[in-house]
């Protein structure tokens, strides 16, 4: 009697910890769908009187692939346009890339992801224009893929910018807009994208990891604003214990939002897709519209 009583007191624990697991996956699967328009202001000291109100969008790790649905890219791209932005920022991992562990479970590159992908990201226009750098998982299907996915974007439109710069213009003034390859790739240059960067400008840099922070203070080089996502806000996070993993040494630090290093800032977006797992719990997706001020 007392060995059928704790067979059924253990049934009834593994049964309880089947339907917690449940209800968190559960959650966390309608947290993925859960796309949130993030509205942030951002206050620069080096920014010029004529991009004071600077309506910067961004969308980030799309990850365009099994676990991504076209809906919801196409969700992503309605909900920044509707915030009219001036400028538009794309901050890579556009498709979600094979490694060695992963390519038996996702497969790797798929050209049905990369197409409509593309075509959703056709439908962004802005009065300056759409911009972009390429992400670690752009490069982990190869870097012909990583050049597909260069080409493909110019040709929606939208400029790359692989280790090289771009100077905004508006009512007179200028404003430097700096774009490196990722971080984790060979390709990546800094200091190749900050060559002939006027000294004195407002600059901007986009990298898909936030971890290039690190590189700036080793370069000794002026950065004011970054804009990132890479993190996903740690995908999975649970109450009390934080983020179950995030892909940077620095940890928590760039989890996600608005970071302040001294005068240097990045923005850290939570991305738009996941990866791995189909879930996100307690974080989730997100497009932003970053409104620059003279601080
Ligand atoms: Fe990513």
């Amino acid at each position: 009697m007392k060995n059928k009583l704790s067979i059924t007191r253990r049934g009834f624990i593994r049964l309880f910890i089947l339907g917690v697991l449940s209800l968190i996956a559960g959650k966390g699967f309608l947290n993925t769908r859960n796309l949130e328009l993030v509205k942030l202001k951002v206050g620069l000291k080096s920014l010029p009187n004529a991009f004071d109100g600077l309506k910067v969008g961004q969308i980030t790790d799309i990850h365009a692939g099994p676990l991504v649905s076209r809906e919801l890219v196409r969700e992503g791209v309605d909900k920044l346009m509707s915030a009219r932005p001036d400028l538009i920022l794309l901050t890579g991992d556009f498709v979600s890339g094979a490694t060695k562990i992963l390519w038996t479970t996702y497969g790797g590159f798929k050209e049905k992801h990369y197409k409509y992908c593309m075509e959703e990201l056709g439908r962004l226009k802005a009065p300056l224009g759409v911009f972009a750098v390429l992400g670690n998982h752009d490069f982990w299907s190869g870097i012909e893929v990583a050049d597909k996915i260069a080409n493909g974007l110019e040709n929606i439109g939208v400029r790359v910018l692989r280790n090289e710069f771009q100077t905004l213009k508006r009512g007179g003034e200028t404003l430097q807009l700096i774009g490196v390859d990722d971080y984790w790739e060979g390709s990546y240059s800094l200091s190749r994208a900050l060559k002939n960067v006027p000294e004195d400008a407002c600059r901007i840099l986009l990298s898909h990891n936030p971890d290039v922070n690190e590189d700036i203070e080793n370069l000794g080089e002026r950065i004011d604003f970054i804009i990132s996502g890479h993190t996903h806000g740690g995908q999975v996070v649970l109450p009390f214990v934080g983020a179950l993993y995030v892909p940077s040494p620095f940890g928590q630090k760039y989890l996600a939002g608005l970071v302040k290093d001294g005068k240097r800032q990045t923005y850290v977006s939570r991305g738009l897709g996941l990866f791995f797992i189909p879930i996100r719990l307690n974080c989730p997706p997100d497009v932003s519209v970053l409104t620059l001020y003279q601080a």
